[in-house]
Parts: structure tokens; C-alpha cells; sequence
């Protein structure tokens, strides 16, 4: 399937010019290589966005945004990668249909998406649906509810066979939906409320299924496919993001609906897995604010602790606020109603701060753990990115735990630990040779990215942005999958479209690759030293000693002979 695409993804790339296309929605001016023009994705007055013919490549140098024509597509008119694809093809005269099996088996997985979620909503009103029918008038979901969010149910004795009919079993193997029993296809959330899960524009891509009485579990989700990747989806952000300014992240689907029937909108919640990173980048792009409703117990104050550490990593800090205990905001809503649910909106704090408080007065007369929670914020401190969000916090996190603002200030590493070959590049990437050796592997042939990547492993890269893009290097070439597709990648596209659209397209590729390299191995050499360097003392005998000095030796003349190729650049 990937490899088909791919032909389509070249033909395009070959046939239709990025400043055409792009050019076509905004005024772009040629300046030098590259076309500018103002960004479309954030609010500017000079142009800071770029546009580069001969690479395919757009980035905006003030919001960050980049990637290639295909993506400049599904972010500017919302749609997704397949009708972007389709806009495409038509406007440049490439027949999808008739070429390529993979796009058709792509858009049967939406329609066999489609063709169950009509089938359920259908069951749902017929005669066996008066249980399940039931069942959500007593959860309050009225008639309107049940259709903004497309329920449905599917009963023990469901007939598949008119959506069978439609399609070939690739698909419906690949939908995740049905499995086999006694030698015909049913499907997993047979007996259950159907709940299907859209992607952000609005296209079914999967299910959930919620028992109604009492059977475990309680509820059953479709398995990852191609269009499902659960780390990505956020179950009503097709709905969600109409309204930019304060999202409910909530916990359940229940609680979602339940805010949307009682007017407290925009609401997400997960799949039932941990937020991950990319949730955490999408709400960052489509909401000004976040306000995490947790349940009051300790699993919920649990639950906020985990999310702050992703939110941090994302460099947005979210709101919280806590129900009493084991109340979800579906069952508060139910029983206290909206304006007492108002209330605990306006108790919102800060997430980040409100945990330092709640652990720091737990601990007000014990000096030890005090001195333990402040090392444990500074890591998190360390960790903010923005410089003024950082400084900001310092200065409210220095108040809540008693200590002096510029001591607390001096404590904070922001250069952990210092390598040895830099370059400074004002503070933002202090590895320069990691960014130059990865933004060089963009340019070459597979065959010699292999070959250059053969002896590394993800240790060798210290900055955590490079390390994602080397790791997703390595995933992509083992799935055989073209290493440029990472430019549109949810988590790395934009810093791999930035890293490429500054790279000098007149130098050799292939010695700037090999030259990096080198800079990253003495790097990673050196750290290995330093550790030797501390086993060595704590070593227990003579022996034990001797052995450690001699791999120290070893690496010390492997490091001196990479030391004189460095020198003759
Ligand atoms: N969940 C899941 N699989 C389960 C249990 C839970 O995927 N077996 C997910 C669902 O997304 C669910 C969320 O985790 O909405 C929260 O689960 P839980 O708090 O147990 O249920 P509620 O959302 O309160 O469900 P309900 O109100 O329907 O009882
Ligand atoms: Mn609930």
C-alpha cells in the first residue's frame, strides 16, 4: 500500500510546482531562492513565510510551521491527507482511480467506517434498539444529542450482510471492526452503543462500543489501522475546534457529551489511553486555553500529575480543576447540574502551579521532603522551553515554596551538560552538528542514508527534538517508507522542514553528512568517558582498574585519531 502511494506522492511532486499551489491561496514575492509571502498561519505583518521551489518545501520562520505541498494542503483547507492528495491529482491531471488499488483501499476504510456508524444509528431506532434507546434517555442524551454525536447501537443478532456485500475483505479485515466467529464475520461491539469516533474532519474512523448492562468491559475500542493511530485522535475535536478559545479535556466520552448537552463547550477527551505528546501539539495548535476536569481523588490527582509532564515537555500549561471525589463530570453534571458545575470552572488554576502548592503545604513542616519538591519543580523549570514562561513561573514558584527568587534562578541548569563541539546558534540547538548530519541524510539516496546510520543508535544524539527525528528515521526505513514523508510527520514535520528548508543546497550532502558524524561520535565518546571516568573511582580492585583503564585508553586513541579529522576540516 505504502509503495503505491508513494508513486502517487512522486507523480505529484513531479507535475505541480509548491509556489504555484501555494501561491494560488496567498501573495508570494521571489526573494533570492526562496518566494515569501505572509504566513496563513498565524497573524503577521511582515512575511515570514517561505516558500522554496527547488526542495518542495514551505516554512514559516515565526509560528514554525513547515513541511511539503501535500501538507501545505490539509493544513490550509482542512482537510486530510487523502483528499489533499485528490485536490491534487485533479488539479494536475493524475488519475488516482484507475492507478492505484492503495487509495481505493483507503477510501473503503472510510466508507465501511461510514456504512457500520449508519447501520447502528439505524438499530438504534428500530425495535431491538428500545433497550439501548433507553439506556442513553436515562444517561439524559435526548434525540438531538444521539444525532450531533451519530449513536448507534448493534444488537446481538445484527445482520452484517448488506454492509458486507459492499466491500472486499482487505477491508473489512483492515476496519478492525468485525472478527471472526465460527467461520463469519461479527462485530466486536456486538450488544453495545455504538460511539463512533471521528478524525478532525469529521470522518468515522472508528468505534467505540459501551456495554448497557453491566458487561466487562465496559467499553470495547476498534484496534489501531491505518486511518486509527490513537495517540493522534482526540474522540469530538472534528466538533471541538469550531471554538477556539477554552477546551474541556475531560476523561470519558460520556463526560464530552455530557458538557456539549449542557452547554459547556469545546470538548475533547481521549481514547481511554494516557494523553500523549501529539495530543498535546494539537490541542497547542487549535486552543488558546486548556482545562483538564479531573475527578477529586487521589487517581485523578494522579492522572493530573502525569499530564503536566507531558504538557510541560509540549511547552503549554494547561488549567485544572478537580470535582469532588468520584465524580466524573458527566455524573456531577447529573446530579448538581450546570451552574454548580460552573463553579468548580471558576476554581480553575494554573496545573503546573496548583501542584506545586497542593504538594508543598502537604509538606510545610518537614524540611527534607521540602527540599525534595523544590528539586523535583526545578527539573520541571528546567524543562519549560519559552524563556518568559520559564522566568514567570520562577518568580510564582519562588513565592509558593519560600525561597528567594534569584537564588532559585541560580540553581536552574538550563545548560545541563556541555559538549564539547558546538557552534552557537543563539541558544536554541546547542548540538549544531546533530541538526547538520540529520538535515544532510534528507538530501541523499537511501541506499547511503543506510550506510551513514549503520553504526549509530539513538544515544549519540542529545538534543531530544534530534533524537525523535533519528528514531523516526530509523522506524521509517525499516517500513520502507520514504524518510522525506517525515516532513509531514504530526511531531516532527515542522522542525524537519525548518531543518531543511535552511540547509545550503550548493554544498555536498554526502561530506557534510560524514563530517557531522564525526563531531557526533567524539561527542558521544566523550560522554562515554566521563562515565568511565566515575566507574574508575568507584572501582573495588586492582583488577577491576586495570580493566577499566584499558577500554579508557582504547577510547581515548579512538577519539584522538577522530580529533585529527576534525582539525583537518
Ligand atoms: N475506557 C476504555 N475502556 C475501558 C474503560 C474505559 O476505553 N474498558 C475509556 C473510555 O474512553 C472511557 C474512559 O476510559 O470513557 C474513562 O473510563 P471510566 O472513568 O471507567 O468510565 P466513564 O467515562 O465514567 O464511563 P461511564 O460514564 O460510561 O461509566
Ligand atoms: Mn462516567
Amino acid at each position: 500500500m505504502i509503495s503505491n502511494v508513494n508513486n502517487i506522492l512522486l507523480e505529484i511532486k513531479d507535475k505541480c510546482s509548491i509556489v504555484d499551489v501555494i501561491g494560488s491561496f496567498i501573495k508570494l514575492k521571489r526573494t533570492g531562492q526562496n518566494y515569501q509571502g505572509l504566513c496563513p498561519f498565524h497573524v503577521e505583518k511582515t512575511p515570514s513565510f517561505s516558500v522554496n521551489e527547488k526542495k518542495g518545501l514551505y516554512h514559516c520562520f515565526g509560528c514554525g510551521v513547515g513541511g511539503d505541498v501535500i501538507n501545505f494542503i490539509m493544513r490550509y483547507q482542512n482537510v486530510d491527507f487523502l483528499e489533499a492528495l485528490e485536490m491534487l491529482a485533479t488539479k494536475y491531471g493524475i488519475n488516482l482511480d484507475k492507478s492505484n488499488d492503495s487509495l481505493n483501499n483507503y477510501k473503503n476504510l472510510y466508507n465501511i467506517h461510514n456504512s457500520f456508524a449508519k447501520l447502528a444509528y439505524e438499530t438504534l431506532y428500530s425495535k431491538v434498539g428500545v433497550k439501548a434507546l433507553e439506556y442513553l434517555q436515562t444517561r439524559g442524551l435526548n434525540k438531538n444529542l444521539i444525532e450531533m454525536f451519530m449513536l448507534g447501537y448493534i444488537s446481538h443478532e445484527q445482520d452484517f450482510s448488506k454492509v458486507l456485500a459492499q466491500y472486499d475483505t482487505k477491508t473489512i479485515k483492515d476496519s478492525g471492526i468485525f472478527i471472526i466467529k465460527n467461520g463469519s464475520y461479527v462485530s466486536r461491539f456486538n450488544g453495545r452503543i455504538i460511539i463512533p469516533i471521528r478524525n478532525k474532519i469529521g470522518k468515522v474512523i472508528a468505534f467505540s462500543g459501551r456495554s448497557i448492562g453491566g458487561e466487562q468491559p465496559k467499553y470495547i475500542n476498534s484496534p489501531e489501522t491505518s486511518i486509527f493511530k490513537k495517540r493522534e485522535i482526540l474522540f469530538n475535536m472534528d466538533k471541538a475546534k469550531a471554538d477556539t478559545n477554552l477546551l474541556f479535556l475531560v476523561e470519558g466520552y460520556f463526560d464530552v457529551m455530557a458538557l456539549y448537552n449542557n452547554g459547556f463547550t469545546p470538548a475533547v477527551c481521549t481514547m481511554g489511553t494516557s494523553l500523549s505528546s501529539d495530543h498535546v501539539k494539537i490541542l497547542k495548535n487549535y486552543f488558546k486555553e486548556v482545562l483538564l476536569v479531573f475527578d477529586g481523588d487521589n487517581a485523578g490527582r494522579k492522572a493530573a500529575i502525569r499530564a503536566l509532564d507531558i504538557f510541560i515537555q509540549g511547552d503549554f500549561i494547561p488549567y485544572v480543576t478537580y470535582l469532588p471525589d468520584n465524580e466524573d463530570p458527566d455524573s456531577f453534571l447529573q446530579k448538581k447540574g450546570p451552574l454548580a458545575f460552573a463553579e468548580y470552572i471558576n476554581r480553575k488554576d494554573d496545573l503546573l502551579l496548583s501542584i506545586v502548592k497542593s504538594q508543598y503545604l502537604n509538606a510545610r513542616n518537614n524540611i527534607n521532603e521540602r527540599v525534595s519538591i523544590i528539586e523535583k519543580f526545578k527539573k520541571f523549570l528546567e524543562d519549560i522551553k519559552n524563556p518568559y514562561r520559564r522566568s514567570l513561573y520562577i518568580k510564582e514558584i519562588s513565592k509558593i515554596c519560600e525561597i528567594d527568587e534569584s537564588f532559585l534562578l541560580k540553581t536552574i541548569e538550563l545548560n545541563k551538560s556541555k559538549p564539547i563541539i558546538t557552534r552557537k546558534s543563539s541558544g536554541i540547538l546547542r548540538y549544531i552538528c546533530e541538526k547538520d548530519f540529520l538535515g544532510s541524510l534528507f538530501e541523499l539516496s537511501e541506499d547511503l542514508v543506510q550506510s551513514l546510520l549503520i553504526d549509530l543508535d539513538e544515544n549519540y544524539f542529545n538534543d531530544d527534538d534530534m533524537k525523535k527525528i533519528y528514531k523516526k528515521i530509523i522506524e521509517n526505513l525499516k517500513k520502507g517508507i520514504n524518510i522525506n514523508d517525515l516532513v509531514r510527520d504530526n511531531e516532527v514535520g515542522d522542525i524537519v522542514s525548518s531543518i531543511r528548508m535552511n540547509s545550503d543546497d550548493k554544498q555536498d550532502y554526502y561530506i557534510t553528512a560524514i563530517k557531522n558524524k564525526n563531531k557526533l561520535i567524539y561527542n558521544y565518546l566523550n560522554k562515554k568517558k566521563k562515565k568511565i571516568l566515575l566507574a574508575l573511582n568507584s572501582a573495588i580492585n586492582e583488577e577491576e582498574r586495570k580493566s577499566i583503564l584499558e577500554s579508557l585508553n582504547q577510547l581515548i586513541s579512538k577519539q584522538k585519531k577522530l580529533y585529527i579529522h576534525l582539525l583537518e576540516e
